[in-house]
């Protein structure tokens, strides 16, 4: 197998780059990543199965190039950070819709099996008290830039399905946290900020439930579905996770030997989406599909004891993030 995977030098693409040479030591792996701000090749160091191709899939000759000697295509590749969205929405257009129709066209001119990636946030948000979750057949209504776009990038992936019979799988999965997860994002944002004796922010009022899944699972998720899903399918992918932001900075704080109180309030998401969660059922009972990070506290504290072992990896991140921050009253 010859394994395409776009944005495979990032948080999540790179945890799964890092589990497929393992599962699969005989795949040949090539990381199509164009290292922005969010992409860091130190994160698949040392593999000796994989290649880096640093390039735009925006750049239709160079996908072109790497797509037609590939097998398959696990596409991960985009903007992923909703706060910039709401700043900045031109790149989230840019990468997440024209980079996705550049995949689908590359794919489609070879005959390629693609993956695409995508977010439970297409779905929009849910009440606190509300007992549905979210499932293949709820309606999208994405609530940000960022979200639209991935939301957009969905529809072109279907349509590409339906029209041109391009062979092409689709999950959506809800918060990830774990290792090399860029410090911009909630968790390694409050764990470097106690790290450096700083205090926790928490967006409004820490009400907002997110629904959290170790990156190690969302991984095995998708090697399931790209060996297993069928194809023109959609599967959610999610493990049980709902927690407060509130509840999830207080345990943060604990762990981390400090007062579960010690934590600000400051100024709140235009837009924030309240709550999310997956119903994953079909893939559980159709694929088989197990998470191993059952127990959330565990992976916390395995994260934050990360954080604290890699400061090199994350701390030229750290003051760009929080200067941006700052002028946001965040
Ligand atoms: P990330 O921001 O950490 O990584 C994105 C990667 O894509 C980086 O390596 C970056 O260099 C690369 N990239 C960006 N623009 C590119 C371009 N034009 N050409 C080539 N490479 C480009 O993101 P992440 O959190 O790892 O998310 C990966 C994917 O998973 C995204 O599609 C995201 O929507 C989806 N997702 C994320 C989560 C989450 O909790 N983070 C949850 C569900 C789905
Ligand atoms: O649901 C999947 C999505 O999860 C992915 O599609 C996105 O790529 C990923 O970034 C994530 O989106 P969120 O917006 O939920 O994640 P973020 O880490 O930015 O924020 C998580 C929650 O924490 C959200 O309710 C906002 C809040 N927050 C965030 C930051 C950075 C805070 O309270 N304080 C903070 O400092």
């Amino acid at each position: 197998m010859k394994l395409l995977v776009t944005g495979g030098a990032g948080f999540i693409g790179s945890n799964f780059v890092r589990h497929v040479a393992r599962e699969r030591p005989d795949w040949e792996i090539v990381v199509y990543d164009l290292l922005t701000y969010a992409g860091d090749a130190r994160n698949i160091e040392g593999l000796e199965q994989v290649r880096l191709d640093q390039a735009d899939i925006c750049d239709a000759d160079r996908l072109d190039a790497a797509v037609r000697l590939s097998d398959a295509v696990v596409h991960f590749a985009a903007e992923s950070h909703n706060d910039n969205s709401l700043d900045s929405p031109w790149p989230f257009v840019q990468t997440n819709l024209i980079g996705t129709y550049q995949v689908l066209e590359a794919v489609r001119r070879h005959g390629v099996r693609l993956h695409h990636i995508s977010t439970d946030e297409v779905y929009g948000d849910l009440e606190l008290d509300d007992p549905a979750k979210f499932t293949p057949q709820t309606p999208y209504n994405p609530s940000s830039p960022y979200s639209s776009t991935k939301a957009g990038s969905d529809l072109l992936v279907r349509a590409w399905v339906r029209s041109f019979e391009v062979q092409a799988t689709i999950s959506n999965c809800s918060n990830n946290y774990g290792p090399y997860q860029h410090v911009e994002k909630f968790i390694p944002r409050q764990i470097t900020e106690v790290l450096d004796g700083r205090r926790p922010k928490l967006y409004g009022a820490g009400q907002n439930v997110r629904d959290w899944i170790h990156a190690e699972d969302h991984s095995s998720g998708v090697l399931t579905i790209l060996e297993r899903g069928q194809l023109g399918e959609t599967y959610l992918i999610g493990a049980e996770g709902e927690q407060s932001n509130k509840d999830v900075v207080e345990l943060l704080l604990t762990l981390m030997g400090r007062d579960p109180g010690d934590y600000d309030h400051v100024n709140d998401r235009p837009g924030h989406d309240l709550r999310y969660a997956i119903d994953a059922s079909r893939l559980r009972d159709e694929l088989g599909w197990r998470p191993l990070y059952q127990d959330f506290e565990r992976g916390l504290a395995a994260t934050v004891e990360w954080y604290r072992q890699n400061e090199s990896w994350w701390r030229a991140q750290k003051a760009q993030t929080e200067a941006k921050y700052e002028v946001l009253g965040r």
